[in-house]
């Protein structure tokens, strides 16, 4: 077993002793677990930062080649060993195994591909895929020879697409045909079409043929992936990289203007995302372990790819959705590949549990040691049901929260080992330094309480800047709270120190587990020919946590009908992705002000939440009658 595992904890004492170590000298603590991994060169200063600039750095003069610890040095000892079970969409389809040296080999042909097109270390290389082998192989060839990954979710469209491709200036593009989806089949290749008509940087296009579907093709800008990858050697040296060169640039929305490219670097990132999956999850290798999530969002980076990997881990990968064919489709998973680790978020656990539960009767859930839960807090019925349904009353869970800003987790309970409590993430992971702070920035000392949650010193995961505008990552993250790294939760502390997260205290919705600021969602609809204004909320719903609204005014000599509201909601699902689709939009004919001329958000959320007992003083508003307005129309639908 690798020396990484010595820094397993596997008692409460050993946590005890972790998180004091890592507090009383955090820089020997961070460099005895990086020293359990392959660095090219050694590292002269553990930690070098400033949070007024700001400016983080691990590892530095450390060189290192993450595909190296995630790949490498895992093939030199169990070559065999399986990495990834691939599990297609459809069960009937054939799934795929890679062991580590499989996926090496794969990984190295892949990255000379890249190489002969000219991509050398520092390009940026945008990846647009569906949940197969080839989006991992793809990430791990950028890694390889240095390029900076920015993986797409697919299931954004055309012109956010485009928007991220030109944010970091990607000179290539890695895709397939379409995607399986359930029993739907997305045409990804058309939307890239679409979106590379404004993307002048991509010189290429890689395509991975995967449903056959028909395609528009142009020779000179698009390559078949067995084209691109055939006779190429499955040998290919690792690009040493500065520990804090970046790896990837993955998006996030903010709550303000266009997402954010948030870059992580090589060397931390590393050792904070294999140390976290290790412990939380209390991986031991042989097990299998199974994260629901997709490539496309930062768990499916930490916590499918690279921290997985970099522990020798066994993971399934499931291309599909838990619907399809029906909706056991998790617990068959979990059944055939024995997972010992299930990792999910709230919303798919609602989904899950609104069916009857005879649907996971006679599935063997035996082989499960550790629940997971990450995305948005979890509620009191999700938790119960996953606890007694899929947990029996035995299966501890963690409830993980982070960001993809974090990088990697940075509170939760480890699976088993420390107490867990429900619906609290409960404690921040050794090397975590956690504080309460109320909204002057004065710390909440006592053991319980409520307020803003902020991290007060660095840990080796964190984002290093936002691509190509580092005055934004320094306003959003550091200065509300200076001297603090403030994510934009708010959370309470029992009186034991469990955190619980209670959401966030910007204008940022949790929907089914995504981000989505509401200021971009605003301006896609204000693009709408018939739309003055708008003004989107979030507001709880039973199964997405929460669900949007629309409050849209429209130019006088246009009414409210089905298909106006039809058009508004496309314009964002076009602009952005369906993810993004209000589920309500009510046309009014003005939207509560402040005489100042700000929107009160506080008072649409309570309109849409159906909370007209908690409105308060509506009073001072500049326009108290479009209240009443809003509560008819509401009360009426
Ligand atoms: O509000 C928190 C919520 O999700 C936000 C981060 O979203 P994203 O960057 O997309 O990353 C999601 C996967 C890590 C956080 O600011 N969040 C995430 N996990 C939890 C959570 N809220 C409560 N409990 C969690 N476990």
């Amino acid at each position: 077993m690798n020396a990484l595992y010595d820094h397993k904890i596997t008692s409460v004492s050993d946590f005890e002793i972790a998180r004091k170590k890592a507090i009383d000298s955090p820089e020997v603590f961070w460099s005895e677990i990086a020293e359990t991994f392959e660095w090219i060169k050694p590292w002269d200063t553990v930690l070098q930062y400033d949070w007024s600039i700001p400016k983080t750095e691990w590892f530095l003069g450390g060189q290192l080649n993450i595909t190296v610890n995630c790949l490498d040095r895992h093939v030199a000892t169990h070559p065999d060993r399986i990495a990834l079970y691939w599990e297609p969409n459809n069960p009937d389809d054939i799934a795929k195994t890679y062991t580590y040296k499989e996926l090496l080999d794969a990984v190295n042909q892949f990255a000379n591909g890249l190489k002969n097109q000219g991509i050398k270390k520092g390009d940026r290389v945008c990846i647009y895929m569906p949940m197969i082998p080839e989006l991992t192989i793809a990430v791990l060839a950028c890694a390889r020879i240095g390029a900076v990954h920015s993986v797409v979710f697919a299931g954004f469209s055309s012109s956010a697409l485009a928007a991220r491709i030109n944010d970091a200036q990607c000179a290539l593009l890695i895709t397939a045909d379409g995607a399986f989806r359930g029993d739907k089949i997305i045409d990804l290749k058309a939307i890239v079409d679409e979106a590379l008509t404004d993307c002048p940087s991509i010189k290429k296009s890689v395509v991975f043929q995967r449903t056959f579907s028909e395609v528009r093709w142009d020779n000179r800008s698009d390559v078949w992936w067995h084209d691109f990858v055939e006779g190429l050697s499955t040998n290919c040296q690792p690009t040493p990289m500065e520990a804090e060169d970046p790896l990837f640039i993955l998006y996030t929305s903010g709550s303000t203007g266009k997402p954010k490219g948030m870059v992580h670097s090589c060397g931390g990132y590393m050792v904070y995302t294999a140390y976290s999956f290790m412990n939380v999850f209390q991986y031991t290798p042989g097990d299998v372990y199974w994260c629901t999530a997709d490539i496309g969002w930062i768990t499916g980076h930490s916590y499918m790819v690279y921290g997985p990997l970099a522990c020798g881990a066994t993971s399934v990968h499931f291309e599909g959705v838990p619907s399809y064919p029906k909706w056991d489709r998790f617990w068959q998973i979990c059944e055939k590949y024995k997972v010992n680790q299930f990792y999910t978020a709230p919303t798919a656990i609602r989904a899950l549990a609104k069916h009857p539960t005879k649907i996971i009767e006679g599935y063997d859930f035996s082989q499960l040691k550790v629940l997971g839960s990450v995305g948005e807090p979890i509620n009191q019925e999700a938790w119960d049901w996953y606890a007694t349904h899929i947990g029996k009353n035995k299966t501890p869970i963690v409830d993980t929260w982070w960001q993809t800003e974090t990088g990697g987790i940075l509170i939760s309970s480890l699976g088993g080992v420390t107490p867990g409590k429900a619906i609290f993430a409960t404690t921040p992971l050794p090397g975590v330094q956690a504080a309460l702070v109320d909204e002057k920035g004065n710390p909440i000392i006592e053991t319980a309480g409520e307020g803003i949650l902020t991290v007060n010193y660095p840990w080796p995961s964190i984002a290093r800047t936002i691509y190509g505008d580092h005055q934004r990552y320094k306003e959003v993250y550091f200065s509300a709270f200076p001297g603090r790294y403030f994510p934009g939760d708010g959370a309470l502390r029992d009186s034991e120190g469990n955190y619980r997260i209670t959401g966030r205290v910007d204008d940022v919705v949790i929907v089914s587990g995504h981000n989505l600021g509401t200021a971009p969602i605003e301006n896609a609809i204000n693009a709408h020919p018939d739309v003055v204004e708008s003004a989107v909320i979030g507001y709880p719903h039973d199964v997405k946590g929460n669900a949007l609204m629309a409050y849209a005014i429209v130019y006088d000599n246009i009414a409210s009908s089905d298909e106006l509201i039809q058009s508004i909601r496309q314009t964002v699902s076009d602009q952005i992705g369906p993810i993004a689709k209000p589920d309500r939009v009510l046309i009014v004919s003005g939207l509560p002000k402040t005489r100042s001329g700000k929107i009160m958000r506080r008072i649409l959320r309570k309109l849409a939440a159906g909370e007209f007992d908690a409105l308060g003083d509506i009073s001072t508003l500049l326009n108290p009658e479009v209240v009443e307005e809003i509560k008819a129309a509401l009360t009426k639908k």
